[in-house]
């Protein structure tokens, strides 16, 4: 019993040992892979999205504050073509962007803040809420809470943010998924949920979720 304990110490011991020099070795790695993620946000990413991942325009979606490993697996997937879009597939390729860049960069525009929005029409934001708290049974909508989030924070890894972001961006993503042209969600979970909604339940929940903080 006494040896038993001992050998369990022994192991905790090592096992704290090794976890910290795990950490060491990734800290070097990461600070100068986090220096050039900066770099390359405030060279290359900030003309459109900016430095600080809070886009004035909303033809670019905001990064700030986004899920890291969502970030970066849009990035993958613009790489792969999984996702199509000409001007980011042309980021990617023209800035040889390595696995360990989108990574960086993913964490890099998640801790920046993101500058709030505001939901423009009143009524149109409150049909949007009622879908994105509780769906539509009568379409077998579900809500879309349950996987971004009660405030649309998103849920790490796999569910983006939605709050505080353009909504025209939003409203875009619904349409492209709806028609197919997005389909690098997996399961389809996204292009059978926008099959579900109206053009006009798209525009009210894009509304809603570009308000929420
Ligand atoms: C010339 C403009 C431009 C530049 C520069 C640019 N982007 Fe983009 N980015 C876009 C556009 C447009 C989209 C939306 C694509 C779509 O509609 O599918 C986008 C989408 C994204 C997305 C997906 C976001 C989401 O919510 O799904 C990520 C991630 C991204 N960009 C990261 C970057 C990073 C990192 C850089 C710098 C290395 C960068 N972009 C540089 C135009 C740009
Ligand atoms: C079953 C889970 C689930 C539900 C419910 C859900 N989503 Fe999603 N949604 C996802 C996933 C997963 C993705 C990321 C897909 C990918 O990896 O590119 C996503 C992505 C999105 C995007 C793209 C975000 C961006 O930055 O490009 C939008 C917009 C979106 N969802 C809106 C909604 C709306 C509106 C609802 C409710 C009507 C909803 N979602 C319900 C799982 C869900």
């Amino acid at each position: 019993m006494k040896s038993q304990m001992k050998n369990i110490m022994a192991f905790a011991a090592l096992a704290a040992l090794t976890t910290f020099s795990l950490a060491r070795a990734d800290d070097t790695t990461s600070q100068s892979g986090m220096a050039k993620a900066q770099q390359l946000a405030s060279t290359v990413c900030v003309a459109c999205h900016g430095a600080d991942g809070n886009s004035a325009s909303p033809n670019f979606p905001k990064l700030a504050g986004q899920q890291p490993e969502y970030i970066t697996k849009q990035l993958m997937n613009f790489k792969s073509g999984a996702r199509t879009n000409p001007i980011m597939q042309g980021i990617v390729t023209s800035n040889n962007l390595t696995p360990d860049d989108m990574k960086n960069l993913g964490i890099y525009f998640s801790q920046q803040t993101i500058k709030p929005g505001a939901a423009k029409d009143k009524t149109l934001a409150e049909e949007g809420e009622k879908i994105f708290k509780g769906g539509d049974a009568a379409t077998g909508t579900p809500a879309c809470a349950a996987c971004h989030g009660p405030t649309g924070a998103g849920i790490p890894s796999e569910f983006p943010r939605l709050a505080g972001q353009h909504a025209a961006y939003i409203y875009a993503q619904l349409n492209n998924f709806r028609l197919g042209d997005r389909s690098n969600d997996g399961g389809k979970m996204m292009r059978t949920i926008a099959a579900r909604l109206t053009d006009h339940e798209m525009k009210a929940v894009a509304d809603y979720v570009s308000g929420l903080q």
